[in-house]
């Protein structure tokens, strides 16, 4: 099947079958390595990117499902240089090995750009989704929180 996206940015025309999944796409075939591949059912939230302003799990989405849809990875909101929800995450020390970091920021990102002024409790809803086995949340929450304060949610 004939697949038409973008990618940050990007236009992607490319040839799927109909049982390819997002992530499988974007890493095999766009190239775009920051959506990690994790439990591949939905559960753990590394493969999290998002879609037209909405934060998906990748894995769990066919990639016929994005044809005409602009998706979003971890490439595309660093282009510029560390965005200042990255700059809070590093300050904060939010992670530890950091296979779960592109999935959250791409979930925290969705946050702050839906909502200028969060709850700790809207923060741990919105990275509800996504398991993090290093850190016990707390510096990924604090981040986040930070974050809020500054300008356009600290997401660019
Ligand atoms: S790899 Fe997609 S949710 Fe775990
Ligand atoms: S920092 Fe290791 S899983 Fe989150």
């Amino acid at each position: 099947m004939d697949l038409s996206f973008r990618v940050n940015g990007e236009q992607w025309d490319l040839h799927v079958s109909p049982a390819d999944v997002l992530l499988d796409v974007l890493r095999e075939q766009v190239g775009t390595k920051g959506p990690k591949i994790g439990c591949e059912r939905g559960d753990c939230g590394s493969c999290t990117v998002v879609i037209d302003k909405r934060s998906v799990r990748s894995c769990l989405v066919l990639a016929i499902e994005v044809d005409g849809h602009e998706v979003t990875t971890i490439e595309g909101i660093s282009y510029e240089g560390l965005s200042q929800l990255q700059n809070l995450f590093i300050a904060n020390n939010s992670f530890q090995c950091g296979f779960c970091a592109p999935g959250i920021v791409m979930a925290a990102t969705e946050l702050l750009d839906n909502n200028d002024n969060p709850t700790r409790h809207d923060v741990q809803e919105a990275l509800a989704g996504n398991l993090c086995r290093c850190t016990g949340y707390e510096p990924i929450i604090e981040a986040v929180l930070a974050a809020a304060g500054f300008p356009e949610g600290g997401a660019s």
